[in-house]
């Protein structure tokens, strides 16, 4: 794997409290990164620089070695989904996901209509392919919600709590499923959440923030085995302990 997405030294205040504090990392091609930390420490702020919705105050950000910082959001090839599931409610899902592929990679209809077919199976959603979102569950409309975003080959997938609206069963399914995806495309992928099993389940590295800078960005075993603070040992520790067993059986790391 190589360094595909660089921060550095990004700082953020918002009213003059410090948010962020010259945080610095890079994020491999391919990989999945998920960040965790408490409410409040600057995920969400994290993302929207990233995708360049939010501006730092200071430091630079680089994809694929150019500087990025102050290109446009429109300009940078990156997607984001967030908890609420933003679909074209008056299209059906085979046209959520076949519109934009026409609109912005300019692929012909009969294209982006086989490109669409294509991902609705591989999220098993053939048969809702003439529904339309009201029609679907919270599931569904996320599954669609991913493979539309996946469908325009973004260089980096952000992705803002996705699941975290979904019941325990539909999030356990979707998150094999967005693995899958993930391993089966080489989607490089950012995935905040606040729940640290889905970021140990789905994750090649977990950067956990807390007070403005990382405590630890490390593969999921090494954050539970060698956890580089008290505070991450406890973050960690109260999540996962009890869960390990289940785990096991899903996630290869472990
Ligand atoms: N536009 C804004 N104006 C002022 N303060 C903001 C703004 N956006 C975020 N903040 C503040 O910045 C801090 C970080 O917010 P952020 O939404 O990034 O946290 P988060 O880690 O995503 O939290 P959560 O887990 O609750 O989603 C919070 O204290 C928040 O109140
Ligand atoms: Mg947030």
């Amino acid at each position: 794997m190589s360094e595909f997405f660089e921060a550095r030294n990004i700082t953020k205040h918002f009213n003059k409290k410090l948010i962020l504090n010259d945080v610095s990392f890079t994020v491999n091609k391919g990989e999945l990164m998920s960040i965790i930390g408490p409410s409040g420490c600057g995920k969400t702020t994290l993302l929207r620089m990233m995708i360049g919705l939010e501006t730092a105050d200071s430091g630079r950000m680089y994809l694929e070695g150019q500087d990025i910082t102050d290109l446009h959001p429109s300009k940078r090839n990156m997607g984001i989904v967030f908890q609420n599931y933003s679909l074209f409610e008056n299209m059906n899902v085979l046209e959520n996901v076949a519109y934009p592929l026409r609109n912005k990679r300019k692929i012909s209809k009969e294209e982006s209509v086989k490109q669409a077919l294509e991902l609705l199976e591989m999220v098993k959603l053939t048969d809702e392919q003439k529904k339309y979102p009201a029609q679907l569950s919270g599931g569904q409309r996320q599954r669609v919600a991913i493979i539309r975003t996946l469908a325009l080959q973004p260089d980096i997938i952000l992705f803002d709590e996705p699941m975290s609206a979904l019941d325990a069963n539909i999030r356990l399914t979707l998150q094999k499923e967005l693995k899958a995806l993930q391993k089966r495309t080489h989607t490089t992928m950012c995935y905040v959440t606040h729940d640290v099993e889905e970021a140990y389940l789905l994750s090649d590295r977990i950067m956990i923030i807390d007070e403005g800078v990382i405590q630890q960005l490390d593969t999921p075993t090494n954050i539970f085995v060698n956890p580089a603070n008290d505070f991450v040992r406890e973050f960690v520790n109260g999540h996962i302990l009890d869960k390990m067993e289940s785990l096991e059986s899903v996630v290869p790391h472990v």
